[in-house]
């Protein structure tokens, strides 16, 4: 969700006013999306590398983070929203990690759609703690049952908007056959006609996970045949 910052600064706003702004455009696409019938959103609220933005700013996204869960837990709960934070969690304050742990508890039931908030995630630390992990079970080799989306699918669609075109420490494992959107549209001006435009070029992907075009076009014939 890249471009807060430029957007505030673009109108002579302080850089929280985009992260503010960039909240409504996450609660405008959790609703669009699960009208566009997708099942598992999962978006980059914070990152393990941006504890080294300015003190103010990470308190007031922490702040942003857990006001937002607060106000809107019942509304996703309501929805059929099952929420998951992913990342390492236990250096978030105790009120956020109960709150975490309240909306994951209250909506694990739900499954219309999977609402997956990164925050103080990065897709090294999930390999890392994984492999950690897998280690202490006895079952190096299985690391990857031990990452934070192993009971989830891999993403089919990837989107980093404000105009870079990078990865930047995300789902690094997850993303090995995803398709890559990029826009130069900032995250608060994302709506809902972007998430259209990002799924009808994601529609005329051809998928071929190592295959040829030849097999895959065979296969899906074979499909409907
Ligand atoms: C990157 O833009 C954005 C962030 C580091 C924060 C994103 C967080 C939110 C939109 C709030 C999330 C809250 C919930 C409840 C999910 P930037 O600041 O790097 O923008 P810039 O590149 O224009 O400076």
């Amino acid at each position: 969700m890249d471009g807060n910052g430029r957007w505030a600064q673009k109108r002579f706003l302080p850089r929280v006013a985009g992260h503010k702004q960039g909240v409504e455009a996450v609660r405008n696409l959790i609703r669009v999306a699960g009208e566009s019938g997708v099942t598992c959103l999962t978006v980059f609220a914070f990152s393990s590398e941006n504890w080294k933005r300015p003190e103010e700013e990470v308190t007031f996204l922490m702040e942003l983070f857990f006001k937002a869960l607060r106000e809107e837990v019942e509304k996703l709960h309501t929805n059929g929203v099952r929420f998951r934070a992913v990342g390492d969690i236990s250096a978030l304050s105790a009120d956020t990690q109960t709150l975490v742990r309240g909306a994951e508890s209250l909506t694990q039931h739900n499954d219309r759609l999977t609402l997956n908030v990164a925050v103080n995630y990065g897709g090294r630390w999930d390999i890392e703690q994984a492999v950690q992990r897998a280690a202490a079970a006895g079952e190096p080799t299985q690391f990857a049952n031990y990452l934070s989306f192993a009971d989830q699918p891999d993403p089919d669609l990837f989107i980093r908007t404000g105009g870079e075109r990078r990865i930047s420490n995300f789902l690094l494992w997850q993303l090995a056959y995803t398709e890559l959107y990029f826009t130069e549209t900032l995250w608060p001006d994302f709506g809902e006609t972007d998430l259209k435009v990002a799924l009808d070029w994601f529609a005329d992907r051809e998928r071929r996970f190592g295959k040829t075009g030849e097999q895959v076009r065979d296969e899906a014939q074979k499909a409907v045949a």
